[in-house]
């Protein structure tokens, strides 16, 4: 018999559409993160009905050390409850539990060349840099393309940089059923246009690997901090400044929308200097970041809770991804 939660998360979800995103569990989230991928999460979540996942095995292409993969992958499912994601209306799972999305991407390394998957922006970075490739890096774009395209997926949010994974897993979806029969729909991205790229301390893109971020959860001494090492030009506090140039003033557009007028208006005239602008950037953004903080400090509060989320989410998710499965195999011929 059907589990009664999943019923109800049925029953409020007929007729939306699907929804699915990812989050590697690597290290903490950071504000490019949510402002790129996690914020659109909670505000979609009443729209479509909402598949969210803890990308584990993605994860591992980068880090393989057991105690911290489970650390964070529990710690990224506390931050995403923390951020306001109501486990009654979405499906909160980890990729692992539901083995579909290996075996899918097995049948996607067939019909995939490598030729193809070397155009991949990711690979080309890390080839650049002469970082080891390991086959799961270079491969990393075909198990996406199976998280989605085994949900029936309608939308998959990403911030600007995943745009290409999207385009890999329709491409992939388009020759499977070419080749195989007609198994799969194909997805859409969602980026927001205003916040394509949150830049980090360094004025390049924040991202965890490049240290240069600023924590979601962090404590407001270390946020005072942060926000006080934004690399800035010397200009003088009467210059006048484009704040299209500021990467403090990138940050203002996304926290400090009753000052921003003004902020604007003393950047381009000349009448403020970094200082000051950044002390109005940290007093906005801790004023933005507290309430999550103190919400994820409750929730951490009760891992087993947190535990039975993630299971209950794995079975319903499992059920989805092991329909399709069973007419991909069918398609394929391993049935
Ligand atoms: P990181 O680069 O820190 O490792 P991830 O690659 O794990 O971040 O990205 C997780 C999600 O957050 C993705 O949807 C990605 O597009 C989004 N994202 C990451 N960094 C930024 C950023 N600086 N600006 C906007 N969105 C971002
Ligand atoms: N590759 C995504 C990232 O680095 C994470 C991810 C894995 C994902 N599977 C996904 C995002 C499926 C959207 C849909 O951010």
């Amino acid at each position: 018999m059907d589990n009664p939660d999943f019923v109800m998360i049925k029953v409020m979800n007929e007729g939306k559409k699907i929804l699915l995103s990812g989050v590697k569990p690597t290290g903490r989230p950071h504000i490019g993160n949510y402002f790129g991928a996690m914020k659109q999460f909670v505000d979609l979540q009443d729209n479509y009905n909402c598949f969210f996942m803890l990308a584990d095995y993605h994860a591992i292409t980068k880090e393989q050390n057991s105690a911290e993969l489970r650390q964070d992958t529990l710690d990224l499912a506390i931050d995403y409850l923390a951020i306001g994601l109501d486990p009654g209306k979405v499906t909160l799972f980890k990729q692992s539990s539901v083995s579909a999305h290996t075996e899918l991407t097995w049948i996607f390394n067939c019909l995939t060349t490598m030729p193809y998957l070397m155009r991949a922006h990711a690979f080309k970075d890390a080839e650049a840099k002469n970082h080891e490739v390991s086959v799961g890096l270079f491969d990393y774009p075909l198990l996406m393309s199976a998280d989605i395209l085994l949900y029936d997926v309608d939308v998959v949010p990403v911030g600007a940089d995943q745009k290409q994974h999207i385009e890999i897993a329709r491409d992939t979806a388009e020759k499977f059923n070419r080749v195989y029969g007609e198994a799969f729909k194909l997805p859409e991205p969602l980026i927001m246009p205003d916040v394509a790229v949150v830049p980090g301390l360094d004025g390049e893109k924040m991202s965890k690997s490049y240290k240069n971020t600023i924590p979601l959860f962090v404590n407001e001494t270390e946020l005072k901090q942060l926000v006080m090492s934004i690399k800035t030009d010397s200009k003088t506090p009467e210059e006048p400044k484009n704040p299209e140039e500021c990467n403090v003033f990138a940050l203002h557009k996304l926290v400090s929308g009753a000052d921003f007028p003004e902020l604007k208006k003393r950047y381009v005239e000349g009448g403020i200097g970094y200082k000051e602008s950044k002390e109005i950037l940290f007093k906005n953004l801790n004023a933005f970041l507290a309430p999550m903080r103190e919400r994820r400090e409750e929730i951490a509060k009760d891992t087993d809770k947190i535990r039975k989320i993630l299971e209950l989410g794995g079975e319903k998710a499992k059920q989805v991804a092991d329909k399709k499965m069973n007419k991909v195999r069918e398609l394929v011929g391993v049935n």
